[in-house]
C-alpha cells in the first residue's frame, strides 16, 4: 500500500458501538475490568493507556516503517523520555545545530542524571566519528536542522552510531515521514513534534517516538512514560490522528511552495543567503536529494543588513504571522533569536520561515515588500 493510503487507513476501525466512520474521543480516565478483574476492553488507567492513544500509535508506526510507537505531551516529552532511559554515565552526541530545547536539556537537565554529552558538527562525518567514546550510548540526529537547515547523511551518521553500538535516534520534525524516512536508512527511533506538520493546525502539541523494533528499549520507554507521566491528553491524540489523515497532501504542497519561495528568495538583493536543502548552493543538496523525496517547507535566511535589517523585515511583514513554531497552514516568519532568548547561538540576521498552503506567489510578493 502506497504512503497517501496508509496515511489515511492506518489505525483506522468503524467505532462498533456506533458505526461512527471518525473515532470517537474517550474522555474516560478509568476503565472497567470483569469478575475476574481482567480489564474489559484491555485498558486499565488513563496514564498506562487509552483507546486515543492506543488508536494514534497504532496509526503512526506504519508511516515511519516502524514496529511500534509511543506518543507524549510534546516534542520535548518525547525525546526527552528516550534520554531519561540511557543509564548513568551514558554519553550522547547531540549535532551543532540541534533543536535549541533539546541543546538547552543537555546542558541544564543531563548532567544531573548522570549523562554527559557533546555538540558535533554532523555534517562533517568525520567529526562525528572521532567525538565517538567508549561510553557513547546514543547519537542524536536533526536533518534538516532547526533552525539552519544542515543536511547530515543518515545512512552513513546511523552506520557509525551502529559501530559504536550507540542508538541512532533522529528528529524527523522538519521532513516527516512523507519525504524522509530515516529507519530504512538505519535510524533505530525517530522523534516528531507532532505539534508541527502532523497536527499541522496550530492548535494541539504533541511528541511521538517510532521504533523500528518492538524491544527491549520500547518497553523501557513505554514503562518510563506510564511511570513518570508525559502523557498526551486523548483529545490531542485525536487531533493528531485526524492531522496524520491529511499529512502527505499538506506535505506536498507545502514543500512545493517551500522551494518556489526559496528559489525566489535567492535572486532578492537584501538577501546574503538561502538555507533551503532543496537549492543546488545548499551544501548537503546531494545528500538531501538521496534521502528526500521533497526538500519540505522549512526555510531560513540571512538579511544582507545584518539583525537590524532581519527584524524590520520581519516586522514588515503582511501575509506572514510573526509568531514562532511550523506546520500549520498558515505561513509564519520569525526573528529567530529573539524567538530563541537568551543563551540564543543563532545567527542575529536569521530569519526563519514556515511555509503553509497560501499560494506561494503571495508568499513571495509579501516578503519581497518587506525586504524593499
Ligand atoms: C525540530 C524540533 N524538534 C522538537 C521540537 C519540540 O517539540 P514541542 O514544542 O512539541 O515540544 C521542536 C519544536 O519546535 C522542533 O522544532
Amino acid at each position: 500500500m502506497r504512503f497517501e493510503t496508509r496515511a489515511v487507513h492506518a489505525g483506522h476501525r468503524i467505532d462498533p458501538s456506533t458505526g461512527s466512520v471518525a473515532p470517537p474521543i474517550h474522555l474516560s480516565t478509568t476503565f472497567a475490568r470483569d469478575e475476574a478483574s481482567a480489564p474489559l476492553g484491555g485498558h486499565t488507567y488513563v496514564r498506562e493507556s487509552n483507546p486515543n492513544q492506543e488508536q494514534l500509535e497504532e496509526a503512526l508506526f506504519p508511516l515511519e516503517g516502524g514496529e511500534a510507537a509511543l506518543v507524549f505531551a510534546s516534542g520535548m516529552a518525547a525525546g526527552i523520555a528516550v534520554l531519561q532511559a540511557l543509564p548513568p554515565g551514558s554519553h550522547v552526541l547531540f549535532p551543532g545545530d540541534v533543536y535549541y530545547g533539546f541543546r538547552v536539556a543537555a546542558e541544564e537537565f543531563l548532567p544531573n542524571w548522570g549523562i554527559r554529552s557533546d555538540l558535533v558538527d554532523m555534517t562533517d562525518l568525520g567529526a562525528l566519528a572521532a567525538a565517538i567514546r567508549p561510553e557513547t550510548r546514543l547519537i542524536w540526529l536533526e536533518t534538516p536542522s532547526n533552525p539552519l537547515l544542515q543536511v547530515v547523511d543518515l545512512e552513513r551518521a546511523t552506520a557509525l552510531a551502529r559501530q559504536a553500538g550507540a542508538v541512532a535516534v533522529v528528529d524527523n520534525t522538519f521532513a516527516t515521514p512523507v519525504l524522509q524516512r530515516p529507519l530504512e536508512l538505519g535510524a533505530d527511533v525517530v522523534l516528531h513534534s507532532t505539534t508541527k506538520y502532523f497536527g499541522g493546525h496550530s492548535d494541539v502539541q504533541g511528541g511521538a517516538l517510532v521504533f523500528a523494533r518492538r524491544d527491549e528499549l520500547w518497553e523501557r520507554i513505554a514503562h518510563l512514560r506510564h511511570v513518570l507521566g508525559a502523557v498526551a491528553s486523548p483529545f490531542n491524540d485525536w487531533l493528531v490522528l485526524r492531522g496524520l489523515r491529511t499529512l502527505a497532501c499538506r506535505m506536498a504542497a507545502q514543500s512545493a511552495s517551500g522551494l518556489a519561495v526559496a528559489r525566489a528568495l535567492e535572486a532578492l538583493p537584501g538577501v546574503s543567503a538561502v538555507h533551503y536543502p532543496g537549492l543546488p548552493s545548499h551544501p548537503g543538496h546531494e545528500i538531501a536529494r538521496r534521502q528526500m523525496s521533497g526538500f519540505g517547507a522549512m526555510l531560513s535566511f540571512r538579511a544582507a543588513g545584518g539583525r537590524e535589517a532581519a527584524l524590520r523585515a520581519v516586522g514588515r511583514a503582511r501575509l506572514f504571522t510573526r509568531a514562532t513554531s511550523l506546520g500549520g497552514v498558515e505561513s509564519l516568519i520569525e526573528h529567530r533569536a529573539t524567538s530563541e532568548g537568551s543563551g540564543s547561538r543563532t545567527p542575529q540576521e536569521l530569519i526563519r520561515l514556515s511555509i503553509g498552503l497560501e499560494h506561494p506567489d503571495d508568499l513571495i510578493e509579501d516578503l519581497k515588500q518587506a525586504l524593499s
